[in-house]
């Protein structure tokens, strides 16, 4: 303070008064030198471990980054295909939905998944898909996707090169009844994507697995994630929400009839697809809507409640819009299983639908229950289904309707079981969901759509 005086006094009288503003302004400079000074010399300990834990921090997130970057797992793809000599040639196999197609398949994935869990790729399977089961003299064909975890680091030779020999020297020895012929064996990579165009054309695959958490309901319930009911669609008069649909091909949805009381026009519907509405991950004009020719907009007992929408362009199938698989007409699911509904319908009897969808697990419940006096007293038809819990809080609701209730067989392919079609206000005590039982119009929807 002192020194810093004695300049102030020494410029006063001599300097002119450019130099003296600038002499002023500058004049405290030798202060604040003195201050950084001290402060440097004293820095506290704090602030030196501060900046070391920076630093590190620093270089771990750069070390992590190049390290992600270098090696990190990626998903590969791969086509093997092979010979099965044990197995006749059934004509069923040509549809994948059969019960025959279902179960040769079953067993050959259950084989593939022991021979590499069993291999020291254990830790970079991840699963397979059986895509085709084709005749061919001395057997059926199979043929797989396959899917692996490598680090971006194996190279893509040495990965082939390990899958090809796992698939050589165990597929021949596993202890199914399966009898492959290993000189049939081939094994191509698929780039990735071939590999999610092969799986995401195969109806009721989900991509990645889902964990369930509790029980939830589409009333105050869950939201679902991106890809976890990719078959869901909504169906929207002009721009807004309605109804639910299924996806069941590239061109076809499935949805219920009492949707389009009264507003049959295509060119006012619209089709979206993704878990938001908005925005949707795809949308779609609608160039025919087949209602099913028995149902009527003034009868109220709910039959036929049933109606297809054909769409003006093909839907791109991706990991997160892709079709859900349409059941055998005899298949039978079983009372009190496990299934799901999901939707954008209202949270509350009355409510507003809402933007992000919603899933609720029930359980299918028998005719005869349903058909009880306190619950619906006889108004279920054998085209209806219902599913919840009789002492209700878990539902579907208004806005729900036309949509999916799906369920997963033993190899993790979900089915179409039921179209939300009405209840009795919702989740309330014996007046669960009721759904249009698919089986009972699965030949409808071939006669209408070939599918
Ligand atoms: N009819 C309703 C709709 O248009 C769906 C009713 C479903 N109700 C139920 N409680 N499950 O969206």
């Amino acid at each position: 303070m002192l020194r810093c005086c004695t300049v102030r006094c020494g410029i006063r009288d001599s300097a002119s008064p450019r130099q003296r503003s600038f002499l002023l302004t500058s004049q405290w400079y030798p202060e604040i030198v003195i201050q950084m000074d001290r402060a440097t010399k004293r820095m506290e300990p704090w602030k030196i471990a501060v900046i070391v834990v920076s630093v590190i921090v620093a270089l771990a997130l750069i070390i992590g980054l190049i390290t992600y970057f270098l090696c990190h797992d990626q998903d590969r793809y791969y086509n093997a295909s092979f010979l099965i000599t044990s197995v006749n040639y059934d004509p069923q196999y040509e549809r994948q939905t059969t019960e025959e197609f279902r179960h040769l398949s079953q067993e050959i994935e259950t084989m593939l998944s022991a021979v590499f869990k069993g291999s020291f790729l254990s830790k970079r399977y991840i699963r397979s898909h059986v895509v085709s089961l084709s005749p061919e003299p001395g057997g059926v064909l199979a043929n797989v996707v396959l899917v692996f975890k490598f680090a971006s680091t194996d190279s893509e030779e040495t990965s082939w090169g390990h899958i090809n020999r796992v698939l050589h020297r165990r597929l021949q020895t596993s202890s199914t009844f399966l009898n492959v012929d290993q000189s049939t064996i081939s094994l191509t990579e698929l780039n990735k994507e071939k590999g999610d165009n092969l799986l995401n054309n195969c109806c009721g695959i989900r991509r990645q697995t889902f964990s369930f958490a509790g029980v939830e309901r589409i009333i105050g319930g869950q939201r679902a994630r991106d890809g976890e009911w990719p078959w869901q669609a909504s169906i929207q008069l002009d721009g807004i929400h309605r109804c639910g649909a299924s996806v069941i091909s590239n061109m076809w949805l499935v949805t219920a009839a009492h949707c389009f009381r009264g507003l049959r026009n295509p060119r006012r519907w619209t089709a979206s697809f993704g878990v938001l509405l908005r925005p949707p991950k795809q949308k779609k004009l609608v160039q025919r809507i087949i209602v099913h020719e028995r149902y009527s907009d003034f009868v109220l007992d709910h039959e036929y409640d049933i109606a297809l929408v054909e769409l003006a362009s093909a839907i791109e199938f991706t990991s997160d819009v892709h079709s859900v698989c349409l059941p055998e007409a005899s298949h039978v699911f079983p009372e009190n299983t496990s299934c799901f509904v999901t939707g954008w319908g209202a949270l509350k009897n009355d409510g507003r639908s809402v933007n992000e969808l919603r899933q609720a697990e029930v359980k299918i419940i028998s005719t005869a229950t349903c058909n009880r006096r306190q619950v619906y007293g006889g108004a279920i038809s054998p085209g209806m289904l219902c599913a919840g819990y009789l002492e209700g809080q878990v539902d579907a609701c208004q806005g729900d309707s036309g949509g999916p209730l799906v369920q997963a067989n033993s190899r993790g392919i979900w089915y179409l079981v039921g179209i939300v079609s009405w209840g009795d206000e919702c989740g309330k005590a014996n007046k669960p969901g009721v759904y249009v039982r698919v089986t009972y119009y699965r030949n409808w929807i071939n006669s209408k759509t070939g599918l």
